[in-house]
């Protein structure tokens, strides 16, 4: 549409005339809003542009690796891959607390993040892709409780530490518009549709201690289960969708023997902002068809349960 042609022209006029020839760095972490401002300041600069995508080992089933491909082998985006998996489960062995959890992640991101940032000659811009609502969210916040929804990738004091200045190409938009210019730029709508994926990532779905192995088992059942929303076509009617796997093991039968394996929870919500949210009403048959294959395909589930709760009270992720 005009709007975004003309929106998307201005803004790489923007860039080019803020950066000049300096160099960038921008925090890539698979999601729409890094992804578009690093494909349209790649537009706007070339190789002047490098991005660093800290991969903290709680991604989902493949996601690492479709990031890497999608940048790097298709848009030919210069990219550093910082596979930091080891280092962040090892610093969360034991950790079971929500908040040290995402404090744990957050540092160590940060410093993975700096490390990199560090090796790239002459950069003197960072980038971000700040969207409107952020920048209102950490104004009426501030003060508050540090509730901000992107606190994790929000690399909050590091411009003025690292002694970078910030490029926030999307600073003006809203989520939609943000998704019209990832159009415009070309990303593949199977991209752009993406439900929201948290900062901290499998970890606040991991309820209690995070090992290897549930990590495992949680990323393929999630997959088990966005395969069956997508093939019942129920994708794109939902906000956010998950899988979560619970600190507790439960009692089931197979053929004549017992087994004792995790418990997990499937999640569905529609919302608009995130803030507010309503369960998805899945037919009975969907779920019980859903359960059932992740059981069949999934070793170590043997239940499978699903959140009916709405946010109010609850919350969308589980920590
Ligand atoms: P809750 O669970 O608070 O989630 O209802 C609301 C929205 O925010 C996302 N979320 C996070 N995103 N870092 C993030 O980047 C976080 O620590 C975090 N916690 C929740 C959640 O996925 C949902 O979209």
């Amino acid at each position: 549409d005009w709007t975004m042609a003309s929106y998307k022209d201005d803004a790489i006029e923007k860039i080019r005339a803020q950066v000049g020839d300096k160099r960038v760095i921008c925090g890539l972490s698979g999601g729409v809003d890094s992804s578009v401002a690093a494909v349209l300041i790649h537009e706007a600069i070339g190789d002047q542009l490098t991005c660093v995508f800290v991969d903290h080992g709680l991604m989902r089933l493949n996601e690492a690796d479709e990031v890497v491909a999608m940048f790097r082998d298709n848009y030919n985006i210069p990219l550093i891959h910082a596979d930091e998996s080891d280092l962040f489960l090892g610093a969360l062995e034991g950790v079971a607390d929500p908040e040290v959890k995402r404090k744990t992640i957050g540092k160590l991101f940060i410093d993975v993040f700096q490390r990199e940032a560090a090796g790239i000659d002459g950069a003197e811009f960072l980038a971000q892709g700040t969207l409107y609502p952020d920048v209102i969210e950490s104004v009426s916040f501030s003060g508050g409780p540090s509730v901000t929804i992107k606190s994790h990738h929000n690399v909050g004091g590091l411009p003025e530490k690292m002694g970078l200045k910030l490029v926030e190409p999307l600073r003006e938009l809203f989520k939609d518009e943000v998704r019209a210019l990832g159009r415009e730029l070309g990303l593949p709508q199977s991209f752009i549709g993406r439900h929201p994926f948290p900062g901290p990532g499998l970890a606040i779905r991991c309820p209690g201690e995070i090992t290897a192995e549930k990590l495992d088992i949680l990323r393929r059942a999630d997959a088990v289960y966005i395969d069956q929303i997508r093939k019942h076509g129920l994708y794109d009617e939902i906000w956010q969708a998950f899988a979560a796997i619970l600190p507790v093991k439960t009692v089931g039968v197979m053929g004549d023997g017992r087994t004792y394996d995790y418990a997990l929870s499937l999640r569905a919500v529609t919302s608009v902002d995130g803030m507010t949210a309503d369960y998805y009403p899945f037919t009975h048959d969907f779920l019980g068809e859903t359960a059932t294959r992740i059981i069949n395909e999934v070793k170590g589930v043997n239940r499978v349960m699903y959140d009916v709760t709405s946010k109010p009270p609850g919350t969308i992720e589980m920590e």
